[in-house]
């Protein structure tokens, strides 16, 4: 096994102890629906650390998930190129420990 793709996001964290688990093997994770898929993800917390930081709720969502471990790999969907470039800038972002706990609590 080399890749487990499941249901993962910011509010939707089933799969944190897997997602550990699968890092300790090498063993990739990709979410889908890292950005809630067909209901968008919504919160006062991401919107105001998106503000704080000039970026967009579903940059800083994107970035919380690259932080969230080293076997993360991100597919997000987009039918938009201006999207799609914000997608990739959320590579970028770097969120201090402090800004981490309070996305955490979102979940
Ligand atoms: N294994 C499975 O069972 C399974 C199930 C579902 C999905 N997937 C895979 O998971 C990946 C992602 O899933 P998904 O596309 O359904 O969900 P998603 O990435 O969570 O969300 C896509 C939605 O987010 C919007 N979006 C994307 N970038 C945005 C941005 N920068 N700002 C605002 N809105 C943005 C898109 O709208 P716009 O088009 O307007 O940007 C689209 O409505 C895909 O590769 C898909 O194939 C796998």
């Amino acid at each position: 096994m080399v890749c487990v793709q499941n249901h993962y996001n910011l509010a939707h964290r089933r799969d944190d102890a897997l997602i550990d688990a699968l890092a300790g093997q090498g063993i990739a994770y990709v979410p889908f629906f890292p950005l809630g898929g067909f209901s968008p993800l919504q919160s006062q917390t991401l919107s105001d650390v998106a503000e704080e930081l000039g970026a967009t709720p579903m940059q800083v969502a994107l970035a919380w998930l690259l932080a969230r471990g080293p076997n993360v790999l991100l597919i997000p969907g987009t039918s938009s190129v201006a999207h799609l470039r914000e997608n990739l800038a959320a590579a970028a972002i770097e969120l201090d420990a402090q800004v981490l706990a309070r996305l955490d609590g979102i979940g």
